[in-house]
């Protein structure tokens, strides 16, 4: 028996062609709009030194502690760096190291940037969770101003909207800094403690090392339900923060939620922290997330400036578009057919070489198919235009025009001279554009 290869890893999922057109329009309409609100693409490693998460994300956080794909530097071998690389499981410390790490602090300031990429999780995989998953990651960096966080809710909605995603929704709260949250910390860990037995196992850690992440777990709901909300304890400065955000959301009439029990898994955040919840997704059902960030530039190294961001899960995001969503089915591209006759496939190949050197995309039969079998080729491949040539057409230097969109089959086809053929496809596609 021949040798079969492995199956994909666990978590992971092949994309393929017909799928790759709805990540791309998902892509495309989400730089659109990224573009349109001043931010601009930046690129990071794909994997970084372990220390960057577990100093950026925090060490006891879940994703640092358990979910990262890591490998450690070569040992020993001169010249070279015995760190421990990590695959990255988010965008957010990537770009701030890149951000200093290039002066940008310096040289720019105030910087908008967005990524879309590959991210790494060893999560268990379910609907919606997998262990390569990509997202849409926007940050506004060196910035203290809450209309960042209402651009950020701004912008994630709009691309919703752009999606045809319905229903978009968002969760937030403030979780305060580092002046207001010891108190709180204090204060939940008292109301906790005679409850320390009742939590669960996970929890029961939790109150040890990072006891707001008790609030967020659903198992312990009921132990936690009287707890004061931590919007009730901020200081001055960050309440007055989060009215801002608030009022800001208000006046751009988009509806959020209040919830105390949003806190966030990342050691990162301060004040303003957001989900985007949708109910099309089941059990993980955040389209995306964010917030503010404070500390991390100056914990970084850098100046005393704030910063704020938020991620869309792309495969979240695809899967709460509705099916039809996506680029329209047709594309303006002509599929070139040929007859079996002797000089029509290379009269056809000719064709598609011209139209694809004038900038239209064109594409030909590669598998000696019948004709009948290339038109329904170009029709499954989404071709708005087959251009096919016979020997006859050939001798009298014409070829056949077909446009598979057309609503009867008298007004589907006509007949262009062989010469005409790159003008005739361009008036085609110009009126085409004018009608839909
Ligand atoms: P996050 O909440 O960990 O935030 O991830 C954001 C989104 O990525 C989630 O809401 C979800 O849609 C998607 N996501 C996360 N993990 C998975 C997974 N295993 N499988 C599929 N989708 C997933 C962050 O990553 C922050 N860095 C966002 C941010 C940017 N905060 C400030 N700036």
């Amino acid at each position: 028996m021949s040798w079969q290869p492995p199956r994909a890893p666990r978590g992971t999922a092949d994309i393929l062609p017909e799928e790759c057109a709805r990540w791309r329009h998902v892509e495309e309409t989400a730089r659109a709009l990224l573009e349109r609100y001043g931010y601009r693409e930046m690129r990071t490693p794909i994997f970084e030194a372990t220390d960057l998460y577990v100093r950026g994300m925090g060490a006891e956080t879940d994703v640092v502690e358990k979910e990262m794909f890591s490998v450690g530097g070569p040992k020993g071998a001169a010249g070279e760096d015995e760190r421990a690389y990590s695959l990255r499981p988010e965008f957010t410390a990537g770009i701030v190291r890149a951000y200093r790490e290039h002066g940008l602090d310096k040289t720019r300031g105030f910087l908008k940037v967005y990524s879309i990429g590959p991210l790494f999780r060893h999560e268990r995989p379910q609907k919606g969770r997998l262990r390569q998953f990509h997202q849409i990651n926007v940050e506004a960096l060196a910035t203290g101003d809450p209309a960042a966080d209402v651009e950020m809710i701004a912008l994630a909605r709009d691309i919703a909207r752009a999606l045809g995603i319905e229903g978009f929704r968002v969760r937030l709260n403030s979780i305060g800094d580092e002046r207001c949250r010891p108190a709180y910390r204090a204060l939940l860990r008292e109301r906790l403690l005679p409850r320390l037995g009742a939590l669960c196992d996970v929890c029961r850690a939790r109150y040890e090392r990072n006891v707001f992440r008790v609030l967020d777990c659903k198992r312990c709901v009921a132990l936690t339900s009287d707890v004061p909300p931590m919007a009730d304890h901020l200081c001055e400065e960050c309440a007055a923060h989060f009215a801002a955000v608030r009022a800001g959301l208000d006046r751009l009439k988009i509806p959020y939620a209040i919830d105390a029990r949003l806190v966030r898994g990342f050691d990162y955040y301060t004040r303003t922290v957001f989900e985007f919840p949708s109910e099309r997704l089941g059990a993980q059902d955040a389209l995306g997330g964010g917030g503010r960030y404070d500390r991390l530039i100056p914990d970084f190294g850098g100046p005393e400036v704030g910063a704020c961001g938020f991620a869309l899960g792309l495969e979240r995001v695809l899967l709460a578009m509705p099916e039809a969503a996506g680029p329209a089915s047709r594309r303006a591209a002509v599929y070139v057919a040929a007859t079996p006759e002797p000089g029509a496939r290379e009269a056809a190949f000719a064709a598609a070489m011209e139209l694809r050197q004038a900038g239209i995309e064109a594409d030909l039969d590669f598998e000696q198919k019948s004709l009948k079998a290339q038109m329904k080729a170009a029709d499954r491949r989404g071709y708005r235009w087959v251009a096919i040539f016979g020997s006859e057409e050939i001798a009298r230097g014409e070829c056949t025009l077909r446009d598979m969109a057309a609503e009867s089959d008298a007004e589907a086809q006509r007949t262009l001279q062989r010469a005409d053929l790159v003008e005739g496809v361009r008036r085609s596609i110009e009126a085409a554009r004018l009608t839909s």
